[in-house]
């Protein structure tokens, strides 16, 4: 069976990152450290090798040393007896980057005291919740995401793991006030990804010439990323996802919602979204072609 999801503070996690909430808490930040930090589906695989290419020079045959979810230790991650996140960043030399999906409320605060870098992806809520959909069918280790309409509800009530997308957006979007935060969004990425590259690597200090800048373009496109190996998940074994029923590299494309969700769920969706925004000047654009509201 698929396992239940456990809460802290109000926001579910897996249980096993639950059980070990203390040591995660505890966490000792460097000040070196470079944080990835996302809702889950937002664009993470893809900002975790956009850094790696950056940081490796274009070397691909570094950035093939593992897959990229397991280059940068995930912080809450859990599956015992395997070395947890905490442990996995505890045995990495510095300077580390380093990955996480919580909320800003539940960030183990030595991330804040030792004043690290964060670079934060935000995706419109609307296809990160088609994608979260998928990945919970095809992934055997979070809940089964039942039917769409189901999961829409569960979506809207922000009863997924890592807690409700109005909240997750909002915190990081405040943090960037106060902490040294890269706020990037993945409609941007999509929409010119060389300009988003090159903001990275301002916000890690480094120069990419010309060609070394359209390498990592071409490297980090989709269909490049669906097709290589140590991007698509292609070694996770069954047991723990199923691409027969969804692949990891599903679309990768701005809009899908659309495909998804009735003129009804659009409408009480849109309704829910006003009020949960309300206050803030975060706005997201839902389909590539069109302005941001
Ligand atoms: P879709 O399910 O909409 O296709 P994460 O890595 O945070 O789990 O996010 C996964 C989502 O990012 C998936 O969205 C996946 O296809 C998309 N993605 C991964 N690599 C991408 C790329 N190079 N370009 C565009 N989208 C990408």
């Amino acid at each position: 069976g698929r396992p239940e999801l456990g809460e802290v503070e109000g926001i579910l996690l897996s249980q096993a990152t639950c059980n070990e909430w203390q040591r995660i808490q505890s966490f000792q930040a460097r000040p070196d450290d470079l944080l990835i930090c996302t809702y889950p589906k937002a664009g993470t695989t893809w900002i975790q090798e956009i850094v790696d290419m950056i940081q490796q020079d274009g070397d691909l045959e570094k950035c093939k040393r593992a897959p990229v979810h397991r280059r940068h230790p995930f912080i809450e991650w859990a599956r015992p007896p395997q070395p947890s996140g905490v442990e996995q960043a505890e045995a990495m030399p510095s300077p580390r980057t380093l990955k996480t999906h919580l909320p800003v409320k539940l960030l183990p605060p030595s991330f804040w005291e030792q004043q690290c870098k964060f670079l934060y992806v935000a995706r419109n809520a609307k296809d990160c919740m088609v994608s979260y959909y998928h990945f919970q069918r095809m992934s055997k280790v979070v809940p089964d995401p039942g039917p769409w309409h189901e999961y829409f509800e569960v979506f809207m009530a922000g009863k997924v793991g890592w807690g409700p997308w109005h909240d997750h957006v909002k915190g990081w979007w405040k943090a960037k006030d106060t902490h040294c935060v890269l706020f990037l969004f993945y409609e941007d990425m999509k929409k010119d990804l060389k300009r988003e590259i090159q903001k990275v690597a301002r916000f890690l200090g480094k120069n990419l010439d010309q060609e070394l800048l359209e390498k990592i373009v071409y490297h980090t496109s989709f269909d490049v990323m669906k097709d290589n190996p140590m991007a698509n998940r292609a070694g996770v074994p069954l047991s723990i996802m199923d691409q027969s029923i969804s692949p990891f590299m599903r679309k990768g494309t701005v809009g899908d919602w659309k495909n998804h969700f009735t003129v009804a769920q659009n409408e009480r969706f849109d309704e829910d979204y006003e009020e949960k925004m309300a206050g803030t000047n975060l706005t997201f654009c839902m389909e590539l072609g069109s302005a941001k509201p």
